[in-house]
């Protein structure tokens, strides 16, 4: 497939669920485009915005100051209707309507199916459409990149929560359960509770049903405040996708506790969106810039159909990308793989995810998992 040259078009969109770092990409995207003589054009609102025609040339200035912004300047969206083949023509013909022959999808798991099917269409030469996707999403959970756009973030956000609960948890002796986001994965709930020096964490990938969450939790607090332990606070980290409500695990805990006779009184924090917000670390417009300047270099190098991936982890049964010759740290996975790799994260069958929490048993012994 030819590569894009001077004088073609690429538009860019952020797609899904936003996350610290995403304006950081299409910047980058915009500042190695340009001088290459290629035209950028941003769409709004995600594929919803092909679909409403919402798109317009995106110059220099215009992406000024996006660096150090959070959310998605150019909005975001879960279109759903995106599924639909006759939504996806339309979108493709609004594209080749503007001249369009490169498209740059910043995203999580959907954005990235989406893409997958956008390469399928045809672009404004009659060639089919070059399609590149960005992974962006805090939740760690797409495959073929060790790291997504907005995770680091999001984990310094929960780090920084964490600090401040286990103030006002010393001063009370407390136990706090604090919830953090991550859909079906538990990466971010695993890393917070390690960096924030927790007590325990419940993650989905430990398939545990409730009976034995409240029996963990209750275990958890019973050998942290034993004299010969002495904590006066306890911090359990649970990930959203664990398979119980927070407040109910809360009030199961408590009745046990009770049992128990032990009195500890016990809070739930649930950080929610906080944990997706703010300004990208500097960790994350890094790994941002590197990602888009590879996403619109492999335009022009005529790749399609694939996702950049950041300094990935090789290891037995998973694919197997295309290093980028300038960068390194940055290869080019099909979207194929990525998709199949990455339901595999979510079911748990992914050897990453096995690894991820084999991991953490053996080099934190200390947390309760
Ligand atoms: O995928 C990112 C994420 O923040 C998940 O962690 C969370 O489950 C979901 O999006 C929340 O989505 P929404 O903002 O649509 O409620």
């Amino acid at each position: 497939m030819n590569g894009l040259q001077a004088g073609d078009k690429l538009a860019i969109l952020t797609s899904g669920g936003d996350a610290p770092g995403m304006n950081a990409a299409v910047r980058d995207a915009v500042a190695v485009a340009l001088p290459l003589g290629l035209q950028v054009l941003g769409v709004r609102n995600g594929y919803q915005g092909l679909l409403d025609d919402k798109i317009e040339p995106l110059g220099r200035r215009d992406v000024e100051g996006w660096i150090r912004r959070g959310g998605s300047v150019l909005g975001t969206a879960r279109c759903l209707r995106f599924h639909e083949a006759e939504i996806r023509a339309q979108a493709a013909a609004h594209l080749r309507a503007r001249g369009v022959t490169g498209l740059v999808v910043i995203g999580g798991n959907g954005s990235l199916a989406g893409a997958h099917a956008m390469a399928s269409e045809l672009g404004a030469d009659g060639e089919p459409l070059r399609v590149i996707g960005v992974p962006a999403s805090i939740d760690n959970d797409i495959a073929c990149t060790s790291l997504s756009i907005g995770v680091d973030t999001a984990l310094n956000t929960i780090v920084e929560a964490c600090d401040r609960i286990l103030d006002t948890a010393s001063a009370h002796s407390r136990t706090f359960i604090v919830e953090v986001m991550g859909r079906a994965c538990g990466y971010l709930g695993m890393t917070a509770a390690v960096a924030a020096g927790a007590d325990g964490v419940l993650f989905p990938e430990a398939k545990l049903d409730e009976a034995a969450l409240v029996e963990r939790v209750a275990a958890i607090i019973d050998h942290a405040y034993a004299p010969e332990v002495g904590r006066r606070r306890v911090l359990i980290v649970k990930s959203e996708g664990v398979a119980m409500a927070s407040g109910e695990l809360k009030a199961a805990v408590d009745v046990r506790l009770a049992e128990m006779g032990i009195p500890v009184e016990t809070r739930v924090t649930v950080l929610g969106h906080v944990v997706r917000g703010g300004s990208p670390s500097a960790t994350d417009r890094l790994i941002a810039g590197r990602l888009a300047h590879a996403a619109v270099r492999g335009l022009t190098l005529g790749l399609s159909d694939v996702m950049v991936g950041w300094h990935v982890l090789r290891m037995p049964g998973l694919p197997e990308g295309r290093l980028f010759d300038t960068d390194p740290y940055v290869s080019f996975w099909p979207l194929d793989d990525v998709l199949r790799e990455t339901a595999r994260i979510a079911d748990g069958t992914s050897p990453l995810t096995q690894w991820r929490v084999r991991l953490l048993r053996e080099a934190a012994p200390y947390l309760s998992c």
